[in-house]
């Protein structure tokens, strides 16, 4: 009982990502003719839409948007975490970047675990241990070494004149910094005068920010790509953090990350061909997974949060994280069975259990037996050009600010990724996601992950780019506004505003989004007389995503649960 406290605690953590979530939102998004791109902040939107217009391609406009956000979305955007993409061009090849933070080579099993045999409290997710070896820098020059038209300066310069000459903090970024001073106060080496005021003053919305150090950062990966930030000025910085505050990452680990290009998990749902993320992310081989346990049901005609079509989705989400925990890591020190993990026959085996009238409970649910391997706060960003390309990316510092822990000298905030390791076979992370082997910490390994950044094509055309932060309802929301607007007939905006749901199998409940209660209707009731038990949360995710209409223009689905916004011409 105490464990299952302590399981819908993480759940929770969860929902305090985003505001509470109250209303709908409009039922259109923008729509424009030729290109849009949809962020968590409106300035890095700009930033983007300006990019393009400077004829600049996807990849350039959503690097420079990462940028940005390391800026003025310090929450979740960064240069201190990491992240994937998914490519899209207009001739229809794609492509996976994986910028996932990495162990250092000094960590290893049992590195949060104290001498009474129990993982130290808050050891991975606070302070310097926390941080894993940042990735995003290496990513976004391998993605515009690869795509990029613009030159490389023009995508980081409208990051350092944010951080130099300031931007004005919306309502919920003040609210943000000042939730975080005491966390800013205990975790660093080096006061962030930038981010912390004299006494007791609060910040206020419409105030501005600068940082003069993170200005000074990015003028040095302006002027020598990757190598401003693994090599020289800032990797010194970065390890002589690391010396003050008890951290291990190393000047080796900064030289030696590595981005890497990966084949994405392809599927086919109802006609549609899906690309998403493989391992190190759970987010690609677990929405497959969702999307081929629910197709052979008429979801359509269930309709949208009816008690049908519900209980089928979280009867399928059950399986699929059972399946998470067991089998899926980093695929290249442990052998992901992929291809099982995608057979629609498996599914099939996995959903014979699947009862129409009654609620499986988790403890009768394990994970499967696919065939064996054959031998093998988070933020997300959509972006389609004029050109038909597409790119859709989801980045992380993990929880909200990360460590907490700025380098100091440097402006940006640590990672605190290394808690997405199972830091203790069968004991939850902050997200209350269970693992085992497959995701145990060894040197140099990237810790799993459920972003799940995707992209949606029909007939050979660009459909849907969508993605969101979450944790681990990350592949849930991604998987349920797929389905909004392929089998419930939603445009973009009226998909991402709808209420979401979330089951991972453990703890065997299902939060709902309060907004998604209809407290004069007897749904959950009649769930609950079929064994559902539920909690409801404020909001679940930040959805960003656009959507192709059929008449060729590009309408954005940007999510109200936060400052999300959709620019585009
Ligand atoms: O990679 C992952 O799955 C997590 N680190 C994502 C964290 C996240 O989405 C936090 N945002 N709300």
């Amino acid at each position: 009982m105490k464990k299952f406290a302590a399981l819908l605690l993480a759940l929770a953590f969860v929902a305090c990502q985003s505001a509470d979530y109250g209303e709908k939102g409009p039922e259109r998004g923008l729509v424009t003719d030729r290109a849009m791109v949809v962020s968590a902040h409106p300035l890095a939107s700009q930033v983007g839409k300006e990019i393009m217009q400077k004829g600049g391609n996807a990849v350039d406009a959503a690097v420079a948007v990462q940028f940005a956000l390391a800026v003025v979305y310090p929450g979740a955007g960064n240069i201190g975490g990491g992240g994937f993409m998914m490519t899209r061009m207009a001739d229809g090849t794609t492509n996976a970047l994986d910028y996932r933070e990495k162990a250092p080579m000094a960590g290893g099993r049992d590195m949060y675990i104290g001498e009474n045999g129990e993982v130290i409290p808050q050891s991975s997710t606070r302070g310097h241990l926390a941080a894993g070896v940042p990735g995003s820098v290496a990513g976004f020059e391998a993605a515009h070494k690869k795509y990029g038209e613009l030159p490389w300066p023009d995508l980081v310069q409208p990051a350092i004149d944010l951080a130099a000459d300031g931007w004005k903090l919306t309502a919920r970024e003040a609210r943000n910094l000042n939730g975080n001073r005491q966390n800013f106060e205990k975790y660093n080496t080096v006061r962030p005068d930038f981010f912390l005021k004299v006494g007791d003053e609060e910040w206020q919305e419409g105030e501005t920010v600068k940082i003069p150090e993170l200005a000074k950062t990015l003028e040095l990966i302006r002027d020598n790509g990757r190598d401003g930030f693994y090599k020289g000025e800032t990797a010194r910085l970065i390890v002589e953090e690391m010396k003050r505050g008890g951290g291990i990452i190393s000047l080796e680990d900064l030289e030696q990350y590595e981005a890497v290009w990966r084949t994405p998990i392809s599927g086919k749902y109802r006609g549609y061909d899906f690309i998403s993320m493989p391992p190190p992310s759970s987010g690609g081989i677990a929405l497959a997974q969702l999307l081929q346990s629910v197709e052979p049901h008429d979801l359509s005609s269930y309709g949208f949060h009816s008690e049908k079509s519900i209980h089928l989705m979280v009867e399928a989400e059950r399986r699929v994280y059972a399946d998470r925990a067991t089998h899926l890591g980093d695929a290249d020190f442990h052998k992901v069975p992929i291809r099982g993990l995608l057979d629609k026959k498996y599914q099939a085996k996995r959903m014979e259990s699947f009862n129409p009238n009654k609620a499986t409970s988790s403890e009768e649910v394990s994970a499967g037996a696919p065939a064996p391997p054959e031998s093998e706060e988070t933020t997300h960003l959509s972006v389609v050009d004029a050109m038909g390309n597409a790119v859709s990316v989801t980045t992380t510092l993990n929880g909200g600010m990360g460590s907490k822990v700025f380098v100091g000298g440097a402006g940006f905030l640590l990672n605190n990724e290394m808690d997405d390791f199972s830091v203790k076979p069968g004991t939850p992370n902050m997200y209350g996601l269970v693992g085992g082997e497959a995701n145990a910490i060894q040197p140099g390994k990237r810790m799993l992950s459920s972003m799940t950044p995707t992209i949606v094509a029909k007939g050979g055309k660009l459909f849907m780019v969508v993605g969101t932060p979450g944790g681990s309802t990350i592949i849930t929301s991604v998987f349920q506004t797929i389905i909004n607007v392929i089998d419930f007939g939603m445009g973009m905006q009226e998909a991402v505003s709808a209420p979401r749901f979330h089951h991972q199998w453990l703890p065997n409940v299902v939060i709902m989004e309060r907004a998604g209660i209809d407290s004069t209707s007897n749904l959950l009731s009649n769930l609950e007389a079929m064994g559902h038990q539920f909690t409801s949360t404020g909001g679940m995710g930040s959805v960003d995503a656009i959507l192709v209409l059929p008449n060729g223009k590009l309408e954005g689905g940007a999510d109200p649960r936060g400052d999300d916004t959709a620019r585009g011409y």
